[in-house]
Order: structure tokens, then sequence, then C-alpha cells
């Protein structure tokens, strides 16, 4: 969309957002006036914006008015409006697909330079930890991936999820959400689930090729429409505030903080991620259950290590490194 195309669609949606009755209209006049332009190149522009899918009702002698906005992402427009240097810089964006994590993998394996991201609208294939399928509503949610190649040990991909996952608490905390992390990659809400974090990785003995970080978040999707066994226990933006939420708004908010945390990590300031996680934390210093395969523990949480893992106090004194699990409170 060309800057103009944009400068009028805010125009409109600006109109519309006050309209009541036959204030929401706009002249092909007016608008040429305000802009500097001619009807002719006013009426293109409304043209270029209804082959997007903008609607636009007409009414003779009052002009034009907004009526419906598509709902999708304009990846063009997050590209060049994003205030990152490497994070969201390049979009694939995809209407329908199978997972994103596997398009990105793909890319990743193929040379895509960090930070590019994966965006979809809806997934056939979308998956979780532990095989669990992702669940989604098209053009509800966020559906995303992210190419990362940080230089740092294969044992330290659990300190990329803590980050990412206090990226996401924060980008959620600055828009108005009490969002917490549940270790290792769950983002809730006054205890419901509201997003998920799956790392993916390629790596040599001591060196890692390439992350893929899939994030889903549930932004404007009811937990009303999903699957019976999950929305007890989950929720989305939407849910919480009871109104429908810009999503391209949450998508850029995010990739600021993704770049914040990510820049902390390369610096080597792992502490300062650590920190913010303990504070963000649901399970810090709460009595837990953790399953691990077939094996489960428990124990107090005291922290996590350099690495991510997760740090046990069991009973009788002795600390547990767990690298990867499930985590339960106990009450
Ligand atoms: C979890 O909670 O277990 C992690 C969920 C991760 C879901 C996201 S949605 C985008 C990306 N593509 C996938 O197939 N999964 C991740």
């Amino acid at each position: 969309m060309s800057d103009r195309s944009r400068e009028i669609l805010a125009f409109f949606e600006k109109k519309a957002s006050k309209a009541d009755g036959q204030e929401g209209y706009i002249s092909g006049e007016q608008i040429a006036k305000e802009m500097g332009l001619s009807r002719t190149a006013v009426w293109n522009h409304i043209d270029t914006l209804r082959k997007l899918g903008y609607e636009f009702e007409a009414i003779p002698h009052l002009g034009y008015q907004l009526v419906k906005s598509p709902d999708r992402f304009f990846p063009e427009d997050i590209e060049r409006s994003l205030k990152t240097k490497i994070i969201g810089k390049k979009i694939y964006y995809y209407d329908v697909t199978e997972s994103t994590n596997d398009i990105a993998e793909k890319l990743a394996r193929n040379g895509e330079k960090e930070g590019a991201i994966v965006l979809a609208e809806f997934q056939t294939a979308g998956r979780g930890r532990l095989e669990r399928k992702w669940h989604s509503v098209k053009s509800e949610n966020i559906l995303l991936s992210i190419i990362l190649k940080p230089e740092l040990d294969p044992s330290c991909v659990s300190m990329m999820t803590v980050m990412i996952s206090v990226a996401t608490a924060n980008a959620l905390r600055s828009l108005g959400y009490e969002a917490k992390i549940k270790w290792p990659n769950d983002i809730y809400i006054k205890g419901k689930k509201v997003a998920g974090i799956l790392t993916e990785m390629k790596s040599e003995l001591d060196r890692i090729q390439y992350l893929v970080v899939g994030i889903g978040i549930n932004v404007n999707v009811s937990s009303v429409n999903l699957p019976e066994e999950i929305k007890h226990k989950t929720t989305s933006l939407r849910d919480e505030k009871n109104e429908k939420i810009n999503r391209t708004d949450v998508l850029k908010t995010l990739l600021v903080e993704i770049e914040k945390a990510y820049n902390l990590v390369k610096e080597g300031q792992f502490e300062t991620v650590l920190a913010e996680w303990s504070k963000l934390s649901i399970v810090f210093g709460q009595w837990v259950e953790v399953n691990i395969g077939k094996r489960t523990i428990e124990g107090v949480v005291i922290g996590t290590d350099r690495k991510g893992s997760l740090l046990l106090k069991m009973e009788n004194g002795f600390i547990e490194t767990v690298i990867s699990g499930d985590v339960q409170l106990k009450k």
C-alpha cells in the first residue's frame, strides 16, 4: 500500500471511529482538498484500498464511508513501520500454511538471515511442545516463527526460550495485561494460558546453527471457540478486555520486546533476563511437580541457571536441574 493510500485510509478510519449517522461519510472533494490531490487520484486510492479488501459505502452527495476493514496482516506495512533493526524486518506471510515453524526451518536451512519471521493467518498443522496440537481460528490470533542464529552453545537453548517468554510477557504487560510466565514456555493471564512458545534447534556439537522460535498468541479468538479439552484453561486478549484487539499493534510490540531481550542475551547479560524471569514467573518460590518423560519430581522452584534450566530444591535439600519438562503448581 502506498503512503498516500495509507493516509487516506487513516482519514477514513478516524472518521469512522467518531461516526454517528451521516458523519462517517467524507466526500471525494473534501479528501482531495485536505490532501492536495485531484479527485481522480482520490478515487484511484479508494479503488486500491477496495482491492485490498476494504469495503466502502458510497452515497451520492454525501461521499464515502469505510464500512469494513479486512482482517489480515499487511506485512509490507509492518516491515516499514516496525521500530526494530533485525527482528521482523523481513516477513514471509501466508494466508494458510501447515506450520510457520516448518517454513521458517526450511528458510533458515537455506541460509535466510536471522530476524526474518514467518507469519500466518491459519495453520493446518500448528504444533506445540510434547507433540501437542496448537489450535487457532483463522485471522484471529498471532501465529509466528522467528529465525535466530545466536553464537551460543546448544546447551543454552532453554535460555533462548526463557528470553522469548520474558519478551512476550513484557510485550503483553506493556499493553495492559497481567501477563506472567509458567516455565519454560507458557504465558498466562490470571491463571489461564494466553500464549505458547515452541523453540526448535539445529545445532552442531558445540554451536547452534539456527533456532526457530514459534510463538502463538490468542488475540481475538474467544476461548469458547477452542476445543473442549483446553477452553476452560485458556484465555485470549479479547476475552480479557472484552473488546476486539488490533493484532498488528500486538505483533509490533512483541517484535520490539524480542529484539530488546535478544540484544541482552547477545551481550551476555543473562543475569538481567533471568532476574526479569524471576519477577514474572508464576512458579518461582512455589512448590511444584515436574513431569520429565516418565519421571515425576517435586520441589520448590529456586530459579533458573545461566542456561535457562529450572532449579528445583527437593525435600531432601538436593537441587535438581531440569532442562525440560512439564510443570504443575501443587497447592
Ligand atoms: C506450546 O504451548 O506448547 C507452544 C505453542 C507454539 C505455537 C506456535 S504457533 C506458531 C508456531 N507454529 C507452530 O506450529 N507452532 C508455533
